[in-house]
């Protein structure tokens, strides 16, 4: 087991680099964002290669580049936030370790099941390369055994070039994209829970800033391009998945993610229910139910913790429709379709 994710919306300040892994960059992180962009309203954050991150977090963000090796087996989860990290993390989880922890009973919640996603959150079960539990940064990931499960919430830019190339180190890239009003709706709850129910600005002015492109890791389209185009030009490496079709169909998910994965269902685990099991076992309803996703925090470094239970809402389809008004969910989807015109991706 490794370290706790979650880079969102951690405290902001500047931070002198004080790590091995800060050495990459050759400036002091307080004097590079001295010289970014800056925003603040309903969250802070600096522009840095186009997109818009938190301040705090940029010492662990930047280095990634350089110091993550992408090895031909890791898997890496990646998504924009709250487009259901925490479930592609449990079920790509239990997918992938499914051969070590697949016995009679021990994906049962409530009767003695010994399954580690019965006791650890999915954020810990897969790191995160971005966010560093003390004591547990890149240098950690790079000494995971293989082959590595890893999370990320960068964009494919902020990335190594190896883990998309053609030959050698290139992973394997799961991205997981969300319907955009149900993201904001998402992350404005969550951004309210990280500050003890209260946020500096009303709901519309957040969402100006959402589409205008300020949010945590936005431009969420920007996001969602990067990994969009490169699905499209290697599908064998990038599969590009919807929450809104897992969803409806997480059986179809799971197989398909097995696949993908290179560990295919065997006709004997078909027989068996073993994709259902592990739908079972990942749905909203048992993981939020456990005490070990309930209660306590996640440390995610710097000082910030995040409730567990926070990253388990209400897992809904076209929950914005409690929250925002029909005009605001048009300002969504005007910008969303006025960015994403001709690249094939649609909400
Ligand atoms: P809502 O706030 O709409 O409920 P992330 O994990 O990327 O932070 O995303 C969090 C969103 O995924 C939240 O959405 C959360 O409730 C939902 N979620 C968490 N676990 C889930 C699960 N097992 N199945 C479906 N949705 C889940």
């Amino acid at each position: 087991m490794a370290q706790a994710a979650a880079s969102e919306s951690g405290k902001s300040g500047t931070k002198t680099p004080t790590s091995a892994a800060d050495e990459a960059e050759p400036k002091s992180y307080s004097d590079l964002l001295s010289t970014l962009p800056a925003r603040g309203g309903w969250v802070s954050l600096v522009q840095y290669q186009n997109y818009w991150l938190n301040p705090g977090r940029l010492q662990h963000i930047i280095p990634v580049k350089e110091l993550y090796k992408p090895r031909a087996d890791d898997i890496i989860l990646a998504t924009y936030l709250k487009c259901g990290t925490t479930w592609l993390k449990a079920l790509a989880f239990a997918i992938t370790t499914r051969g070590r922890h697949h016995h009679a009973g021990a994906f049962a919640a409530d009767d003695g099941g010994d399954h580690p996603l019965l006791t650890v959150h999915p954020q810990e079960a897969v790191p995160h390369l971005e966010v560093h539990t003390p004591g547990q940064g890149l240098a950690d990931i790079e000494m995971l055994q293989s082959p590595r499960l890893l999370g990320t919430h960068l964009p494919l830019s902020l990335l190594p070039p190896a883990v998309v190339a053609t030959s050698g180190s290139g992973c394997r890239v799961v991205y997981l994209c969300r319907q955009p009003k149900d993201v904001f709706v998402s992350l404005w709850h969550f951004v309210m829970d990280m500050r003890g129910g209260r946020s500096p600005v009303e709901m519309d002015a957040a969402l100006s800033m959402f589409c205008e492109g300020v949010s945590p890791f936005g431009p969420v389209w920007e996001h969602y391009l990067e990994y969009w185009k490169e699905s499209l030009a290697r599908p064998e490496q990038v599969l590009f998945m919807r929450y809104e079709e897992m969803v409806a169909d997480p059986v179809r998910a799971v197989k398909t993610l097995a696949g993908f994965f290179a560990v295919p269902f065997t006709e004997e685990e078909e027989r068996a229910g073993v994709p259902e099991e592990i739908v079972r076992l990942c749905s909203f309803e048992t993981l939020s139910g456990l005490e070990s996703n309930r209660t306590g925090d996640l440390d995610c470094g710097d000082n910030t913790v995040i409730g567990k239970s926070t990253f388990f809402r209400k897992g809904k389809v076209g929950d914005w429709e409690n929250h925002m008004t029909k005009e605001m969910g048009k300002k969504v989807d005007d910008v969303f379709e006025e960015k994403l015109k001709g690249s094939g991706l649609v909400f």
